[in-house]
């Protein structure tokens, strides 16, 4: 039924307007996503699927990974839709519009996107007062939201930390947790902020932001990495993050690695690479550390791939669009089973 809807009506949009019209039915359609819940179209997942993380319980594995719902409009949609957990963003300090069009493209033969769309967001006071009346709500509350944290495309890299510590202490009393992003590909230098000298200014100050704005309560902070960082660095990050007690580490964002045009490729391609990196932070981080393992993620034996190499939570954005809105709630319910 997706699979039609999807070469009739989707592929005859630009990768962005459908996005966007996807975006627009998650925000607009979260009562018809209710209402398929509860006549049990779109089930939630087994208890047997919970998984205990980042000092709180999810209701299963798979969540949203940043990028789809970057202003935070479409939370509910996406929560009921049965994601465990929905991270937004990236947000910045300020508003930007993000690199020009055509910024998202399909990879049909593999079922990837490549993109290049640069942070385009309304900036952290304005997703503030969204998440502030999602949270106001009773859907809203038991959401469970993560916030990725970026910087503006024109503040230098030595004034990054102040950015993520704005972002951190704006966002922070909305947020379940916080995801420190320094791995897109498309904000320019934005990824040589994964360098240890960079990183570690960065992660104190988004730590300092989120503790001077939310007293009482610790909101866990994570990192999130590139796949294309050569191992050694992966090391670097997760001693840093031991040593700074970060509470987890995202791994993968897109891969510049393939020769397809401008932009950050995701989707099957990114899966065996992602996987390895959780595997090796794994190993680094010892076996407390969350690690949210995306990139490639379709099936639940691909979900499955990504826990066994140590993954704690595991998230998924580009197989949302290929496999349509039934998605999360099937490929939680399968995870649950084994
Ligand atoms: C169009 C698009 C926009 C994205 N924007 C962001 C973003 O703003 N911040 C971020 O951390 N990751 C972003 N991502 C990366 C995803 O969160 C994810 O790490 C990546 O797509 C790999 O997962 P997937 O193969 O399941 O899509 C974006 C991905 C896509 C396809």
């Amino acid at each position: 039924m997706y699979a039609l809807f999807f070469r009739q009506v989707i592929l005859r949009m630009s990768t962005e307007r459908a996005h966007h019209v996807g975006v627009a039915a998650f925000r607009w359609g979260w009562p018809l996503v209710a209402a398929a819940r509860w006549l049990r179209l779109m089930p939630p997942a087994p208890v047997s699927g919970r998984v205990e993380a980042l000092g709180t319980v999810f209701p299963a594995p798979l969540g949203i990974a940043a990028g789809l719902d970057k202003d935070a409009v479409a939370v509910k949609g996406l929560w009921l839709a049965g994601f465990s957990h929905v991270e937004i963003g990236t947000v910045t300090p300020k508003p930007q519009p993000g690199n020009e069009q055509p910024r998202a493209w399909r990879e049909l033969d593999v079922r990837g996107l490549r993109n290049r769309m640069g942070f385009n967001n309304v900036g952290a006071d304005a997703v503030a007062r969204r998440l502030a009346t999602l949270r106001a709500s009773a859907v809203g509350r038991s959401a469970l939201v993560g916030v990725n944290i970026g910087k503006n495309k024109t503040t230098s890299a030595e004034d990054a930390p102040l950015d993520y510590a704005y972002c951190a202490r704006v966002l922070a009393p909305y947020a379940d947790y916080l995801v420190v992003n320094v791995s897109s590909p498309n904000t320019p230098g934005l990824r040589d902020l994964q360098s240890v000298a960079a990183l570690r200014p960065i992660l104190e100050h988004a730590r300092a932001g989120a503790v001077e704005a939310v007293r009482g309560r610790k909101v866990p902070l994570l990192v999130k990495i590139a796949p294309d960082l050569a191992d050694d660095d992966i090391d670097a990050v997760a001693d840093l993050a031991l040593e700074l007690g970060l509470d987890g580490i995202v791994a993968t964002n897109t891969t510049i690695g393939h020769e397809r045009g401008p932009g950050g490729l995701s989707g099957p391609p990114l899966l065996s690479r992602s996987v390895d990196v959780i595997a090796r932070l794994r190993v680094r981080v010892g076996a407390d550390m969350c690690l949210i393992g995306v990139g490639g993620i379709t099936t639940a034996d691909d979900a499955r791939a990504m826990l066994d190499a140590g993954a704690t939570l595991v998230q998924g954005y580009t197989a949302l669009v290929y496999e349509g809105p039934f998605w999360p709630s099937r490929i939680n319910r399968q995870l649950a089973k084994r």
